[in-house]
This record gives C-alpha cells, structure tokens and sequence, in this order.
C-alpha cells in the first residue's frame, strides 16, 4: 500500500482533557523549547535517530528529519479541566517546573484557560472542581464538547487538531453491553447511562470531530468496541492506554532483559510513594484498581509463563502505590526482584527510581500528539497499535495479545515509519552486506 501523506501544513492544535501536572510540565516545556530555553529531552520526535538502508550506508537522520511531522512553532494549546486555574497558576500549583522558569513564559501560560470540563464526581471521588458543563444529559455533554472544538479550531486558526486525555484515572469499570454497539453507546449517552464515563464522553466528541484521540489514563476510554467501530467508520486514529513511565518504564526494559537469558523470576514487588494530585486520585482504591489492571499486565506478556513454566510459572507479582504527599510529584519506587539462574540458585535485583512523573510524561504526550497527527495525515485510522512504545496498556485489535517489550515496541514504530515513508524495512538480519564485507577483505 501507498502512503500518500498530506503535509503538516498551518497549525495543529493539541486539545487537553485534564490540565494538571502531566500537561502544564508537557506546555510549559514546549513552551520553554520554542524559546530556546531547553532542549525536548526524552522526546523521540525531536531526539531520537532512526536507521535507514544497510549499516553501511550510514544513513542515521533524525525522525523529525524524517517524517513530516508538525513543527513546534505550530502547535498551539487548549483543554479542558474542573478546575479554572490558566496554565500559569496550573503549573505553579503541579510544583513541577521551577518558579524562574515558569516566569519566563508567564504571559504565554496564563493565555491559556481550561474550558469547563464534562466530569462526574462517581468516577472521580476524590476532586470537587467547579468548572463544570451542565447539561441534561450525556448526549448534551458530547455536543457541548464538539461545539468546544469547532470553537477552538475556529478561533486559533488550526488546520488540524489532536486531543491526549491527561486527566485523572477514572475508576474502574468492566466492558458492558451499553460499549457494544454504536447504536448502545448513543442510546446510553441520551438516557445517561451510569457505565459510560466523562472520558468516553470525550473520546466519542473528538471522534465525531475527525479529531484523533490518545488517552494517557488507564481507563477503558477509546478501549471499547462502540468507539473502535465509530473510529474506523469515521476514519479517525485512537490508541492508549496509560503512558509508560516511572517504574513501568523500567519493568519493560529490565523483564525483556532477565527473560531474553533464559533467567527465571520467582517473585516481583512493587512499590510506589507519590505526593500529586495523581497520587491523590490513585488514594481512593476503586480509581487504583483501574491503575492496578494496567500495570499488572505486563510482566505475564512480557514473560509468557503459559510457554514458559518452569522459568515463570511460579512468579508473585504485586504492585502498591501509597499517597505520600511531602514526595509532591518526585515519585519514588522499589522494585525487589527475585530471579534464579543455573541450577535453580538464587539472587536479587533491588531498583530503587527516584524519577519525576510529569518529566517522564510530558515528551510522550509531545510524541503521541505528533505521531497521532501524522498518522491521521497518512490515512492511518482505527488502533494505533505501532504506539505501543509509548503505553503500560496498549490496546490492540480485539483478541490479540500486546506487545510489551519496549524494544519489540521501538522496532516496531521504526518499522512503521519506514513502511509508510517507502524506506525498506530493517530485520537486522544483515547476511547480505555481511558477506560482501568478509568477501572484501
Ligand atoms: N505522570 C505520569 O507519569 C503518568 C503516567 C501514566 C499515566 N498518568 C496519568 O495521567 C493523568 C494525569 O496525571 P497528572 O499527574 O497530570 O494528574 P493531575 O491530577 O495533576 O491532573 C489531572 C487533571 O485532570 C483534571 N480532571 C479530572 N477529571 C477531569 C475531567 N473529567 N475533565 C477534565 N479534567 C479533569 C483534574 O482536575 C486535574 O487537574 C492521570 O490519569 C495519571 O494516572 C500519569
């Protein structure tokens, strides 16, 4: 297949459900960047190399180099949030950058002011915002929401937008009928369903819109066949869920690591103390249930201990996250890992992260707005699953399982890259050039 894709022309504008911590470090970097204050570090689109041709050819461009992506003097910012604080407030109150520099682009964060969100406090106990839509029904909410939108891209002068949902992790609900259908989903939003949440109310707006979504929580969101079916019929990309950082991000770089040496792991605990209102959230145990599901999933695909029994069939796997507040958003977490070797003998692996969550975070959201936006321009609608890289959860099509090693994930996104910019694709195989080197000699 061709990719014939559109140029990243005029401005793209990034919509924010959930402006706290996670998307004020994410805009005020940005921010701070376009003025040459600081460099996007932890951003592939703007960092990362990719190879292309043989490893001779030494061909190593920058992916923004690349592949057309939008410009940084091009995205211009808007959200929603319960609560009314600009970006500047915002910012300040998330304790994440520091007062100097927020400062310095002062007038440009307070320019940006959350329009009033579609919340519901039984998905969210622990926030009493006011900023608040009312309406008579969940239908209502979604066409306040697309009014928002077209609003937005009106007065900003946008040529496209994308939406990244950055708000709090909604509690946890299972899959039911009412998120089978479109026809359910409609029927439900009128006669407000109880078991559709504000971030599906979202989600099914920005569809609607042609706005691609990528949702940064673990909630079930875009994960459910109403909206997969809406995305596909309206040829819009989704993809989530749950950002991969902090302890997460460790997990899938050291399990692919232990398991590609054949070493067996017994037992993995987890454990987690953050101070954001994040941590606040997660406090309430049917908002960490969401939280837990996500992050559980990974070692057992990672492992296969079905494939794999004697190395993983007796692995113990658990995960705590603690509200701590004097930790504020600097998030620390221990890993105690037991793994065995030769024989069967014993050892242990203690990693101790001393990380900063919204740091972690806000070049994925830079990433996944850039990249949803360019795979929109290529055609590329429904599950984004070559995103994979960038989630704890990643949704894939119905019945297939997820790929979790973040670096099957990386090669994977090169690949796609590759794939729709006509490049040959890399299988590190290499026996071709390999020989003609040894022949050389
Ligand atoms: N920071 C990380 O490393 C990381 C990693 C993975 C996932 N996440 C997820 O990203 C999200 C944001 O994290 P954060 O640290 O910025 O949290 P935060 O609490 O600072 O910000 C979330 C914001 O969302 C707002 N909000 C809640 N419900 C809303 C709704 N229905 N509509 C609009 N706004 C709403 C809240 O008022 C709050 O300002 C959370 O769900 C978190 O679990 C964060």
């Amino acid at each position: 297949m061709e990719y014939q894709i559109q140029q990243a022309d005029g401005k793209l504008g990034v919509l924010i459900p959930g402006m706290g911590a996670v998307a004020t470090t994410f805009i005020a970097g940005v921010e701070a960047i376009r003025k040459g204050f600081s460099q996007p570090v932890g951003s592939l689109t703007q960092m990362g190399n990719i190879r292309l041709g043989k490893r001779t050819e030494n061909r190593y461009p920058l992916i923004k180099d690349f592949v057309p992506l939008t410009k940084l003097e091009d995205i211009v910012f808007g959200g929603w949030d319960v609560y009314s604080d600009n970006m500047y407030e915002a910012a300040t109150n998330a304790k994440v950058l520091e007062p100097m520099l927020l400062a310095a682009i002062k007038p440009e964060l307070e320019a940006i002011k959350p329009m009033e969100a579609v919340f519901d406090k039984s998905f969210v106990k622990n926030l009493d915002g006011t900023n608040v839509k009312k309406r008579a029904t969940k239908y209502e909410l979604a066409e306040a929401l697309m009014e928002d939108i077209a609003n937005f891209k009106q007065q900003h002068n946008c040529s496209r937008l994308v939406m990244v949902w950055c708000a709090s992790t909604e509690k946890y609900i299972e899959q039911g009928d009412v998120h089978e259908t479109i026809e359910a989903f409609e029927a439900g939003l009128k006669n407000n369903d109880e078991r559709i949440s504000p971030s599906m109310i979202y989600v099914y707006a920005a569809i609607k819109m042609g706005v691609p979504f990528a949702n940064g929580a673990p909630n079930l969101t875009c994960d459910i066949p109403a909206i997969i079916e809406l995305a596909k019929q309206n040829g819009v990309a989704i993809a989530g869920k749950d950002f991969k950082t902090g302890q997460t991000l460790m997990k899938t770089i050291v399990a692919p690591g232990l398991h590609a040496r054949a070493l067996g792991i017994r037992g993995w605990f987890s454990s987690n103390i953050l101070g954001n209102r994040d941590g606040l959230v997660l406090d309430d145990p049917e908002n960490f249930k969401t939280k837990e599901v996500s992050k559980l999933s990974v070692l057992e695909e990672i492992l296969r201990p079905d494939i794999n029994p004697e190395l993983y069939g007796e692995l113990y796997h658990k995960v705590r996250i603690n509200y701590y507040p004097p930790h504020g958003d600097n998030k620390e977490s221990w890993d105690n890992i037991d793994i065995f070797g030769w024989l069967g003998y014993q050892m242990q692996i203690k990693i101790n992260f001393l990380c900063r969550d919204s740091i972690l975070a806000a070049p994925i959201v830079l990433d996944l707005a850039l990249f949803m936006d360019l795979a929109q321009r290529a055609g590329m609608s429904g599950i984004q699953e070559w995103l994979s890289f960038y989630f704890k959860s990643p949704q894939t099509a119905p019945g297939l399982k997820p790929e979790h090693d973040i670096f099957k994930q990386l090669i994977k996104l090169q690949n796609t890259l590759r794939h729709i910019m006509g490049e040959d694709l890399i299988t590190h195989l290499g026996l071709d050039y390999y020989q003609d080197l040894v022949e050389a000699l």
